[in-house]
């Protein structure tokens, strides 16, 4: 009888280890611990030995019933685990994926930051300012008086007694001179507010990136020299600048700068209105009454100052003829850029 459990106990061993799925592994546990199974089969056996055998063979069929058990669950954790990675394993690695929706930076940002890396690589650094400003920032220390028809309450957006939207980046010229002495080389990125009404050319709200640099002995001709390389990076190396007299208050001599267009090589087309030139910005030698209204020394210093519309700039860029578009937040616009 001994020999009998003993093997049993090899033979389901080599059983258990065969098995390679949980049906199987329930056949098996029918096959040895089932009503009519082989461990039913031994236990009846047991009544029939001779009386002082039968403590003995009991319990080693009692230790080969929980041995069978025993095996039996392990087995059944064992291919369960299995299961679990034979299920990941299925996933079809090949089916396409789910897109996630990537965004693209705005071209205002885009043009904006062009701008800023032109300018840091001719040695300008980035100072920011106020969007809410007082009178005297955006007017009376740039030497605009009272009267200047900019300080109209059409042309500004006032809120609250000298308190307004800066019309202009400009109020941040003084902003920075007031805190640095000269040599100062300076670009002033950010927007600014006019009551406007909307049209294709006109926004409440649009970007300007004002230039600044004052130092001992700064010329018209280092103002030319660093808007002309400005123009020929942003619009290519062929473009030629134009400076055309014109007047701002805070600066003297004014001049209107144009480049050659770009589209027809300064032949004339409809981009340029057949003119062959393009207008960009503004500039001029920073008028001494500005540097009276910071407290600097009289006749210490020049410098030359200039204010860019970023939108015109990304117009021109972009052949694109409504500055609405740029607002207006319609994807399929702005994912072209
Ligand atoms: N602030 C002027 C405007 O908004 C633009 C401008 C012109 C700025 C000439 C300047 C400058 O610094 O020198 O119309």
């Amino acid at each position: 009888m001994q020999e009998k459990i003993r093997n049993i106990r090899s033979e389901f061993t080599k059983d258990v280890e065969a098995v390679a799925d949980i049906g199987a592994l329930e056949d098996l546990r029918i096959k040895y611990l089932g009503r009519k199974g082989i461990m039913t089969g031994l236990m009846s056996g047991l009544s029939s030995l001779p009386k002082e055998d039968k403590p003995a063979v009991g319990k080693e069929l009692n230790s080969l019933k929980h041995y069978i058990q025993d095996q039996l669950q392990q087995k059944k954790g064992a291919l369960s685990r299995q299961d679990k990675k034979g299920s990941e394993r299925k996933i079809d690695i090949t089916m396409p994926g789910i897109l996630p929706h990537l965004g693209t930076k705005h071209p205002i940002t885009q043009v904006l930051q062009e701008m800023n890396d032109i300018f840091i690589s001719l040695g300008f650094s980035v100072v920011e300012g106020p969007e809410i400003e007082r009178e005297f920032y955006n007017f009376e220390a740039l030497n605009i008086p009272l009267e200047h028809p900019s300080r109209d309450a059409f042309d500004t957006f006032y809120i609250k007694g000298d308190i307004l939207l800066r019309s202009h980046t400009s109020p941040v010229q003084i902003r920075i001179m007031e805190k640095t002495q000269p040599p100062i080389q300076a670009i002033v990125p950010g927007k600014v507010y006019r009551p406007d009404a909307v049209d294709a050319s006109h926004s409440f709200m649009f970007h300007q990136v004002e230039g600044l640099m004052i130092a001992k002995g700064i010329k018209f001709s280092d103002l030319k020299g660093v808007l002309g390389l400005f123009t020929k990076r942003m619009f290519g190396e062929k473009t030629k600048t134009r400076f055309r007299p014109s007047f701002f208050p805070f600066t003297e001599p004014s001049a209107e700068v144009d480049i050659s267009c770009f589209m027809c090589q300064g032949k004339g087309c409809r981009l340029c209105s057949h003119a062959g030139w393009l207008e960009v910005l503004g500039a001029g030698m920073v008028n001494p009454r500005v540097f009276e209204a910071v407290g600097y020394p009289p006749r210490k210093y020049t410098g030359f100052a200039f204010g860019i519309g970023v939108e015109r700039i990304a117009l021109l860029k972009y052949g694109i003829d409504d500055i609405r578009l740029f607002f207006e937040n319609d994807t399929r616009f702005l994912e072209q850029f």
